[in-house]
């Protein structure tokens, strides 16, 4: 663990004397829901940049545990605005955190991090991303952003198995949270962060397999070098994207705010087509895909996330092609 965890501070970007990470067992909700409960003062407050289901769900976690939260909403999919972020964030002086999700992956949208960061400095707030699907997957540094706290879990973009989620602190910051009211009995960032530093041990039975899965996939990340995978990455979206445009299909983002690592695709308008058919013969193909979030547009998902290649992607796209002429589903 203790290698797992120096690891994870380097991949993040973090110095070693300055930053910690702390491991949790759970999913990547257990490290929303533990630095939101953790780390807000009673007489202080969150603002949440909401514009996606994740976005959604730090404000329902704040909310959750009666945390004085401003919620700076967007519709889902839309380009968070600086300027009314700025304006929001000028009126509420309570406000000490500052909480974004950085791949927004119900939408794709990669969330423009390094104005935000700017901001949330300019400001003196203390920033709390969600990289839950970013990490790994696209450049990200700590340092660079000033960011506090970066949460991530173990089997998105780092490629390993689910059911271990992590904390990336800037000490100083963690150790400022010692004094807080301790509003979860497990889920509590400061303890499980003193526990590590005392035993080199979670507090409670740790997730041995999920925790050995990573050590490997954190080795494969290494031997694969991180701008390789970020290139591996964007390659296969790109490849993804030209397919799709090919077919006919149009997605929801314009490019500058999309993300190399999941994109949503606008259904096509035509009477044969079902989401859930299409689902059921490409999985039995061998391919997933998921349902949309959105309430407003009529979408399904596609991830490029994991230990795939470019020759996955275009045997995606032929079965693609495959499938919507067995369906005989006419793409716009
Ligand atoms: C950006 C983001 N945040 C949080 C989560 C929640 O993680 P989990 O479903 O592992 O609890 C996800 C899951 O996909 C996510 O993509």
């Amino acid at each position: 663990m203790r290698q797992v965890r120096q690891d994870l501070v380097q991949i993040a970007g973090g110095d070693p004397d300055l930053h910690t990470c702390v491991l949790l067992a759970g999913s990547g909700t257990a490290a929303m829901d533990a630095v939101l409960n953790s780390v807000i003062p009673p007489d202080r407050g969150v603002a949440v940049i909401n514009n996606g289901a994740y976005g959604a769900r730090l404000a329902d976690i704040a909310r959750c545990y009666q945390l004085p939260l401003v919620e700076i909403n967007f519709a889902w999919g839309e380009w968070p605005d600086r300027e009314r972020i700025h304006q929001t964030l000028t009126s509420h002086p309570e406000i000490s955190h500052l909480a974004l999700v950085h791949h927004e992956t119900s939408t794709g949208m990669l969330n423009p991090l390094a104005e935000i960061a700017a901001l949330a400095q300019d400001l003196g707030l203390s920033l709390i991303v969600d990289a839950i699907s970013s990490l790994g997957g696209v450049p990200l540094d700590v340092q660079q952003q000033n960011i506090d706290y970066l949460l991530c879990t173990s089997n998105k973009c780092l490629q390993g198995m689910p059911g271990l989620a992590w904390v990336i602190c800037r000490r100083e910051a963690l150790e400022q949270s010692r004094q807080l009211p301790r509003r979860s009995y497990y889920l509590n960032l400061y303890h499980q962060y003193r526990h590590f530093e005392a035993n080199g041990q979670m507090q409670f039975t740790p997730p041995v397999q999920v925790i050995y899965a990573l050590a490997q996939a954190l080795r494969e990340f290494r031997t694969e070098g991180a701008l390789n995978r970020f290139a591996r990455y964007r390659q296969n979206w790109q490849t993804l994207m030209d397919g799709l445009h090919q077919l006919g299909f149009k997605t929801l983002l314009p490019e500058p705010q999309q993300s190399p690592l999941l994109t949503t695709v606008l259904e096509p308008d035509d009477p044969h087509y079902s989401f859930n058919q299409l689902h059921d013969v490409l999985y039995q193909r061998g391919f997933t895909i998921y349902p949309g979030k959105l309430h407003t547009d009529r979408t399904f998902r596609l991830a490029n996330i994991g230990a795939i290649d470019h020759k996955d992607i275009k045997s995606f796209l032929s079965t693609l092609r495959e499938v919507l002429q067995e369906l005989q589903i006419r793409v716009n």
